[in-house]
């Protein structure tokens, strides 16, 4: 099977083009992988020659302009990457006859009335943000290829970017000796992007049949202010003391773009098709071991 993959340099592209050649079935599949730096995903006529001259049985379309609040000050430039993006790998699809698996968000939901085993795929969204909202758009213009996936996800973890991966960033300011900041009143799945990897894997093999839209998140719905509590626990008793997170509220966050304050995703139909992810406290649990052990410093000295 022949597999683009777009945002290939990003935090989920990363982990899946390495999923992708560490699996037994799969390690041998032609996989070309495209980021900003070859392209600019708006640029229709780029994307349509890329996709064309690869000939692809599966496009895997990551892309995305992530960062919630930039899309909020630049609404323009998020719709030209998150809907026009979508839109143009769309297009290459249609004109290829390859399938497209496009990655969207659990932020399509406001998070006003979650319902009480989660948000389930065909729940009605309500974006509250610019990001959401470009985010549903994509959604709806993929929908209209017969051979279409819409995976939404939330809280990814497992990069190499503080800026952008919270556990990351957790570990970090340990080992700094400082406490992070984490918001206890807003819920969601964390996700590894090495688990959701191997997931999107399972809908190239396993799963090549499933079609619309799935939940694929890690299991266990938390509050970052939880799973930073649960890092430092794994960093030792010590640093889980003197490092504890500081608590901050959903309204002292200083965010933005709007966010749902629970966008808990219901995975029940992935499941029920033989795809289900571990839970957040053991993909935490290996992601902070993938760390480099460096020093971690408290009071008492150097761990
Ligand atoms: N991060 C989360 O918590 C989260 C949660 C739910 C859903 N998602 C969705 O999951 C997907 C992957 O997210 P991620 O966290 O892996 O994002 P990421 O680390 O920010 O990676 C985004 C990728 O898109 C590329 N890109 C950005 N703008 C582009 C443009 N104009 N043209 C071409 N490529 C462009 C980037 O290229 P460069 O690296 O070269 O700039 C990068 O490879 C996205 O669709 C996102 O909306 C993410």
């Amino acid at each position: 099977m022949r597999v683009y993959l777009t945002g290939a340099d990003g935090m989920l592209g990363t982990a899946f083009s390495a999923a992708l050649r560490a699996g037994p079935a799969t390690a041998d599949w032609p996989l070309y992988g495209v980021s900003a730096s070859d392209f600019d995903i708006a640029d229709r006529a780029a994307v349509l020659t890329s996709i064309e001259a690869f000939r692809p049985d599966v496009v895997v379309h990551t892309a995305a302009h992530a960062i919630v609040d930039d899309c909020e000050v630049q609404p323009a430039l998020a719709a030209r990457v998150n809907v026009g993006g979508v839109r143009h790998v769309a297009e290459a699809c249609r004109r290829n006859g390859s399938r497209l698996i496009s990655i969207s968000s659990d932020y399509v939901f406001d998070g006003a009335d979650t319902p009480q085993h989660g948000y389930a795929e065909d729940d009605l969204p309500s974006p509250l943000s610019v990001y959401g909202m470009t985010k549903l758009a994509g959604e709806r213009i993929t929908a209209l290829l017969p051979d279409h996936v819409n995976v939404r996800t939330s809280w990814l973890f497992g990069g190499g970017d503080e800026r952008l991966d919270t556990v990351l960033s957790v570990v970090r300011a340990a080992q700094r000796g400082e406490r992070a900041r984490l918001i206890h009143d807003q819920f969601s799945l964390p996700t590894y992007t090495a688990d959701l990897a191997a997931s999107l894997l399972f809908l190239l093999t396993e799963g090549g049949g499933v079609r619309g839209t799935v939940h694929l998140a890690n299991r266990g719905s938390a509050s970052w202010y939880e799973v930073g509590q649960y890092v430092l626990r794994l960093l030792g008793e010590d640093v889980a003391g003197e490092l504890a997170p500081e608590p901050v509220s959903f309204h002292q966050a200083g965010f933005i773009g709007g966010r749902p304050r629970n966008s808990t995703l219901n995975t029940d139909r992935m499941a029920a098709l033989g795809c289900t992810l571990p839970t957040w406290r053991d993909a935490v649990a290996r992601f902070t071991a993938t760390l480099q052990p460096t020093a971690v410093a408290t009071s008492g000295g150097t761990l």
